[in-house]
């Protein structure tokens, strides 16, 4: 039987992971502390999905503990010597960097050093999969000319119809200091594939969602939109007036691009990994269509100022990740992700 360590595994993509390699036949060692609920509160409170898992799989294994437990992390790298790792254990949010940084820093750089260490000493060989983040980029891919439409912005340029790729220059902009560890994250992941040979990965995440997401306002967009309405919160908009663009991935079609490199890897592999331009959405698009599902009225609150670094047109460039995997595909449209998130079931494809 195969063993898998995912890191974060009550969160969004590392839950969806668990069950998508449990129901594989994979025995799973999660590695969560609910630093989420500490992070964010009540609403990032990541128990009850701790507890789904625990219900619903058959080989799952928690573990309690925290990635800047560096002995902890060897150890159990050591003892279940893993023939994949997915690492997506994160302090998630910008704004909370700022108020937290050495927490975001600690979580996110030396986290991720400490699971690239484990595994370079005790399972060199395993597949490494860091859940990378567009913010890498900072705000460079503003930098590209923009169109303003109805609804959204675009880019300006039709050779750019496909969104960002992965030479876009990642210094001399504004990362927040989120993006900050998250690049410090990045390029050691790489390093130790280019330096050490090691199979690992960054997948650069545009908006990762789906129904496991524990939204919180400072982080997950669509949840987050969705739980405002579901529950009646006031909904605030930053800046550009509602029109920046977000591509959109499920964290199904997430798992199968894991899967995708896990199964034919290459060292310090980078990819940009969203929904692209076909499950893109604009703020004022996303809320005119969720109040369309639910029947209601979002309360909202437009703040003039725009969230520091914040893109406004981010759509993912798909075709590296295609070129090297073209058996990889999107299983789940927009709109099977906003049917989802008001509560319709989608079942995913076989
Ligand atoms: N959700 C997105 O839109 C998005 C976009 C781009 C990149 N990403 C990246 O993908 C990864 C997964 O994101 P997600 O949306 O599933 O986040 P999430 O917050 O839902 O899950 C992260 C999990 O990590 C856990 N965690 C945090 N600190 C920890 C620590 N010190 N030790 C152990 N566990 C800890 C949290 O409790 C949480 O359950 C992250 O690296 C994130 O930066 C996410």
């Amino acid at each position: 039987m195969k063993t898998a360590l995912v890191t974060g595994s009550s969160g969004l993509i590392g839950s969806e992971m668990v069950s998508f390699l449990d129901e594989r036949g994979w025995r799973v060692h999660g590695v969560d502390n609910n630093m989420r609920r500490d992070f964010f509160g009540e609403h990032g409170d990541t128990t009850w999905n701790l507890e789904r898992l625990r219900r619903e799989t058959r080989r799952f294994e928690h573990h309690d503990l925290d990635v800047r437990d560096r002995a902890g992390i060897a150890r159990l790298v050591a003892q279940t010597r893993p023939q994949l790792i997915v690492h997506a254990a994160a302090q998630p949010s910008h704004d909370l960097a700022a108020q937290r940084p050495f927490d975001d820093f600690e979580v996110n750089a030396v986290g991720t050093l400490n699971l690239l260490e484990a595994a370079r000493a005790h399972a060199p060989e395993t597949p490494f999969v860091f859940l990378s983040t567009n913010k890498v980029y900072g705000d460079a891919p503003n930098e590209l000319e923009l169109v303003e439409l109805e609804t959204r912005y675009d880019y300006a340029d039709p050779a750019r119809r496909e969104g960002i790729d992965e030479t876009c220059r990642v210094d001399e902009s504004t990362h927040s200091l989120f993006g900050a560890s998250k690049l410090a994250a990045d390029v050691l992941t790489q390093e130790y594939g280019r330096y050490f040979g090691m199979p690992t990965v960054c997948l650069r995440g545009g908006c990762l969602t789906g129904p496991n997401h524990s939204g919180a306002e400072l982080h997950g967009f669509l949840a987050y939109l969705a739980r405002a309405l579901r529950d009646g919160l006031p909904y605030r908009i930053y800046g550009y007036k509602g029109k920046q663009v977000r591509d959109n991935i499920h964290s199904y079609d997430v798992c199968t691009a894991i899967m995708a490199f896990a199964d034919e890897p290459r060292p310090a592999a980078v990819y940009n990994l969203g929904g692209g331009r076909a499950n893109s959405i604009s703020m004022l698009e996303a809320i005119a269509r969720l109040e369309e599902l639910y029947g209601g009225k979002l309360e909202t609150e437009y703040v003039e100022e725009p969230r520091r670094g914040d893109h406004v047109c981010y759509i993912s460039d798909l075709r590296r990740f295609r070129g090297d995997y073209p058996g990889w595909e999107l299983r789940y449209s927009l709109e099977d992700i906003l049917a989802e998130l008001v509560g319709e079931r989608v079942e995913a494809p076989a």
